[in-house]
C-alpha cells in the first residue's frame, strides 16, 4: 500500500484554509483502501516561532479534536503527535549532516524573514533561531522516515516537499536506495484559499475564518470577506471569486452548478454570502458539536494519540534501524 502523510501545527485555531487545503483532501484519500494514511500534529514545528506555553496544550488537543470531529477513523489512520516519535528527531540530525546549508538559505519562510530584515536595516538573521532555519529538515524527516509516497498539502508547503525530495535523492545516491521520493498533492482550485482580506488565509495575517466558529460569528466573518464593488445585477466571474470558491467546497455539485449560473446572471454579494453561510453551517453543524464534545474529554484524546504513536513507532523504529545500517552505524 502507498503511504499518505500530512501534518498540521498547533499554532492557532484550525481555519478554513487548513481544512480545504489539507484536511478535506487527506480524509478523502483515507477512504481509499489502497493507501495507508499517517496524519499527525506537528507540535515540534510549532515552537520554531514565539508561542504561548499556556495555550499550547489546548491548541494541540484542538488539532486532534478537529481531525476526529471531521471523520478521521483511528482504525484506518495512524494518528499521532510528532513529539511522541523520537526517531523523527534522530533522523533529523542524520539528514542535517547531509543537507547542504545553501538549500536551507533558499527556503521561502527563512528567506522572507531575511528579506524583511534587510529592508528594515536590521541584521539579516535577526529573530531567526536554528529551529526555524532547520524547519525544512525536520519536515523532510517527518516525511522520509515513513517512506511517504503522497503528501496532501496547500500550495505554501510545496517547496518543503521539494526540499524533502532533494534530500532523499542525494541520500539515495550516496548511500543506496533508502528513501521513497515523496510527491505533493494539491487541490487545483483551492491550493491557496484566500482569507478575509484576499491574501492567503493564514494565522500570521490574522485574516482567518476558524473552522468551528460559532454560527453568529461565522456569519459575521463571511460578511467581512472582501469583494469587488460590482452592483448586484452585474454578471460575476465565479472562477475568480473567493465567495464562489468557498461555496463549491461545501455545496453539492448540483447546487454549485446552480450558483455558477446565478453568478453569470448577476447575484448580489450579500445574497451570495448568505448562500455560502447556509451551506457551510449545514455541513459544519455536526462536526462542530463533536468538536466541542471531544475537546472536553482530553483523556480520550490522550489515549487515542498514545495508541497512534505506538503504531507509528513500529514503523519508525524499523525504518530508522535500516537507515542507520545504511550509513555505517554498528
Ligand atoms: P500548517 O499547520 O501551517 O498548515 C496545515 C495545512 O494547511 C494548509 N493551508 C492552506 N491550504 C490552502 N489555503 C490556505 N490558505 C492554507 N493555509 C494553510 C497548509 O498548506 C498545510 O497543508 N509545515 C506544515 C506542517 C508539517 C507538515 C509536515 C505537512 C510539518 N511536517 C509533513 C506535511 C508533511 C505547516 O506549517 O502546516
Amino acid at each position: 500500500r502507498k503511504t499518505i502523510l500530512t501534518g498540521i501545527k498547533p499554532t492557532g485555531q484550525i481555519h478554513l484554509g487548513n481544512y480545504i487545503g489539507a484536511i478535506k483532501p487527506a480524509l478523502a484519500l483515507a477512504k481509499d483502501k489502497e493507501y495507508q494514511p499517517l496524519y499527525f500534529i506537528a507540535d515540534y514545528h510549532a515552537i520554531t516561532k514565539g508561542y504561548d506555553v499556556s495555550k499550547f496544550k489546548e491548541l494541540t488537543y484542538g488539532v486532534a479534536a478537529t481531525w476526529l470531529a471531521l471523520g478521521l477513523e483511528p482504525q484506518e489512520v495512524i494518528f499521532y503527535k510528532q513529539s511522541d516519535i523520537p526517531e523523527i528527531f534522530e533522523l533529523t540530525w542524520i539528514l542535517s549532516c547531509m543537507a547542504p546549508k545553501g538549500l536551507m538559505n533558499r527556503a521561502h519562510a527563512y528567506k522572507s524573514i531575511v528579506d524583511d530584515n534587510i529592508t528594515s536595516n536590521k541584521d539579516s538573521d535577526s529573530g531567526v533561531n536554528m529551529g526555524l532555519y532547520n524547519y525544512p529538515i525536520l519536515m523532510a524527516s517527518d516525511i522520509l522516515l515513513f517512506k511517504s509516497d503522497i503528501v496532501p498539502v496547500g500550495k505554501d508547503q510545496i517547496q518543503h516537499i521539494e526540499i524533502a525530495r532533494d534530500i532523499a535523492l542525494s541520500f539515495n545516491h550516496h548511500f543506496g536506495e533508502t528513501f521513497t521520493l515523496p510527491e505533493y498533492r494539491i487541490q487545483k482550485e483551492t491550493a491557496v484559499l484566500p482569507g478575509l482580506d484576499g491574501r492567503k488565509m493564514s494565522k500570521s495575517y490574522g485574516n482567518t475564518i476558524p473552522l468551528f466558529e460559532e454560527p453568529k460569528k461565522l456569519r459575521k466573518l463571511i460578511n467581512k470577506i472582501v469583494t469587488d464593488s460590482l452592483p448586484p445585477e452585474a454578471p460575476k466571474d465565479p472562477d475568480t471569486s473567493s465567495i464562489f470558491q468557498l461555496y463549491q467546497e461545501f455545496a453539492s455539485p448540483e447546487d454549485t452548478l446552480r450558483m455558477r449560473k446565478q453568478f453569470a446572471e448577476g447575484i448580489g454579494w450579500g445574497d451570495a454570502k448568505n448562500e455560502v453561510y447556509k451551506v457551510m453551517n449545514q455541513f459544519l453543524e455536526e462536526p462542530r458539536e463533536r468538536y466541542v464534545e471531544l475537546t472536553s474529554s482530553p483523556q480520550k484524546l490522550d489515549k487515542l494519540l498514545k495508541e497512534g504513536a505506538e503504531q507509528a513507532r513500529e514503523i519508525s523504529k524499523a525504518n530508522l534501524q535500516n537507515i542507520k545500517e545504511q550509513i555505517g552505524f554498528l
